[in-house]
């Protein structure tokens, strides 16, 4: 096997996938204090509240204390190199969440065991659904008293239409949690108090057959009934379709307590697929051997202020790529010298001498490149881009100070390239006020905060009356615009939106019209 197959094979790149608070934080702390990525737990929650978190090169970052720009972290677990792409939740929730997601191969789903599955949980799930992603699901906190588990399964289901397959279950007596059973060699994996969320969660394991002589008779009769249910449903462990992404393995746990977390871990490796050859715009699949070739699923400038640079990520999909070597980009047909890539972990910047399939790596000040661009050494090839989605907020940007026209339109111009927001704009309005359109407010921000700070064009944003979008084809255009309380907008790439004062009238105007396109997710 060539070096780059070996290497590729190593490789496990994932996200997190989850609802605020759900306890995707904590998980993640836990999974770097395996890899021994970080030294003590509380590393990454600290950092965040003491606003110097990994990715704080924003001042605005600093400002709330939060995490705009996902960072990639990356770290081992035995043989195998785990790079976890980080997606920004809470009120930060934006575009760029989404776009990660088409970096990864797989995906961890984090459910808070008490609130079930939350509605960003389903918008994320939404997008691994149609990438065709594995989820893994971790059902957290169960050492606060949970629904009965068999619950939390159906809720799975019928929220996610995902068949979900416990690979362990939990051991509860009223309400408190023991442990788990392991499924797979049927033993008891047993909750030590380990005083919340500190050390490595040594966890003593024995098999199921004898721990059922020490633990309180109520608790063994729930979980062996509930255990021979699984088996007479024939939820047993189903990789083929877990790779499929139409089942789930599922895992219980309690991050905090560090505990279910090593077994969750462990099937990342043993069960999430390794990279793979990727599909092509052509219809073809790039082999993992073939010459280097990486798509660009994020941009971000500034993230050193001290730098005030740029940096493109790239998911690499084929070949080993060397730093120095000159490459090209598809869409422009440019050369690009990779003389500094870098391997961004938080704040900390390594120079990226080699990487392989499935690594990400940070090119700096390739200016040219934008989201969904493919470059590649040899004979060209293109991925399909990530998908974009339709925004739901909207703000019209009235410039401040007239004088600074040109670095208004600028600046304009250079967010919406790195897909900071979205600049919409309508023929009869021309260009004075254009509309920015977002999926999270957080976007708006950003934006704001940049075009003062970097551009020296101080913006005001006024919210617009639009509630939803589509989008949709010249086809539909006149149509659209006939219709009340709706208007169509253009992106810069050229593609119309149609906007809609509230969701309601864009779902009229769709039954009322079945003949017009109208797209929530865009895939180009
Ligand atoms: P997020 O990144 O998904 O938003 O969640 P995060 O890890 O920040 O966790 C949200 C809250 O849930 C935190 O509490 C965290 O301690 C708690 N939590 C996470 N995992 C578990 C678990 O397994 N069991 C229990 N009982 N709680 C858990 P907080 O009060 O908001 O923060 P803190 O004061 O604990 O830092």
């Amino acid at each position: 096997m060539s070096d780059v197959l070996i290497e590729a094979a190593r490789r496990r790149t994932f996200a997190i996938i989850s609802h605020p608070d759900a306890g995707k934080t904590t998980l993640t702390e836990k999974f770097l204090l395996y890899g021994g990525a970080i030294q003590q737990a509380g590393d990454v929650r600290q950092k965040r509240e003491s606003r110097a978190t990994a990715s704080d090169w924003l001042a605005i970052e600093q400002q709330r204390g939060i995490s705009v720009s996902s960072a990639v972290m990356r770290f081992d677990h035995g043989p195998h190199v785990m790079n976890l792409l980080d997606t920004p939740g809470h009120h930060d929730f934006s575009e760029d969440t989404y776009r990660v997601l088409s970096g990864v191969d797989s995906a961890v789903m984090v459910i808070d065991a008490a609130r079930g599955v939350e509605p960003q949980t389903e918008k994320l799930h939404a997008v691994c659904r149609r990438r065709g992603t594995p989820v893994i699901t971790f059902v957290n906190k169960m050492d606060r008293s949970a629904p009965e588990p068999l619950a939390i399964l159906d809720d799975l289901e019928a929220k996610l239409g995902l068949d979900p397959r416990p690979v362990t279950w939990p051991v509860l007596d009223a309400g408190r949690f023991l442990g788990i059973v392991d499924r797979r060699d049927a033993t008891f994996h047993r909750l030590e108090d380990t005083g919340h969320g500190r050390g490595t969660g040594s966890t003593s394991v024995e098999p199921w057959a004898t721990a059922q002589l020490s633990l309180p008779v109520p608790a063994v009769a729930a979980a062996r009934d509930e255990l021979a249910l699984l088996d007479e449903l024939g939820r047993s462990v189903d990789v083929e379709g877990f790779l499929a992404g139409t089942t789930t393995p599922v895992f219980f746990g309690s991050a905090l307590a560090n505990f279910g977390v090593r077994l969750l871990l462990d099937a990342v490796v043993g069960m999430a697929p390794a990279p793979s050859a990727r599909p092509t715009v052509d219809g073809g699949q790039r082999p993992l051997d073939a010459p280097f070739a990486g798509f660009v699923f994020k941009v971000q400038a500034n993230l050193d202020p001290r730098h005030r640079d740029r940096l493109a990520f790239v998911r690499v999909c084929s070949g080993r790529f060397e730093r120095g070597t000159i490459l090209n980009c598809t869409r422009t047909g440019r050369r690009i010298v990779a003389k500094y890539a870098h391997q961004v972990f938080g704040r900390e910047r390594e120079t990226v001498e080699e990487a392989f399939p499935g690594d990400v790596i940070g090119l700096v000040n390739a200016t040219d490149l934008r989201i969904g661009d493919t470059i590649h050494d040899g004979p060209a090839v293109a991925f399909p881009p990530p998908p974009t989605f339709t925004p739901e907020r909207f703000a019209t940007a009235t410039l401040s100070d007239r004088s600074k026209v040109k670095q208004f339109r600028r600046g304009l111009e250079q967010l919406d390239q790195e897909g900071v927001v979205q600049v919409l704009r309508h023929p009869d309005l021309g260009d004075q006020e254009p509309l920015l359109a977002a999926v999270g407010q957080l976007q708006f921000e950003v934006a704001s905060f940049r075009m003062e700070h970097e551009f020296g064009a101080p913006m005001r944003l006024t919210p617009a009356a639009w509630a939803a979008a589509r989008g949709t084809d010249e086809a539909s255009v006149a149509t659209l615009r006939s219709l009340r309380d709706t208007a169509v907008y253009h992106r810069a790439d050229g593609v119309p939106l149609a906007l809609f004062r509230s969701e309601w009238v864009a779902r009229r105007a769709a039954s009322d019209h079945p003949e017009l396109t109208l797209e929530q997710v865009l895939f180009a």
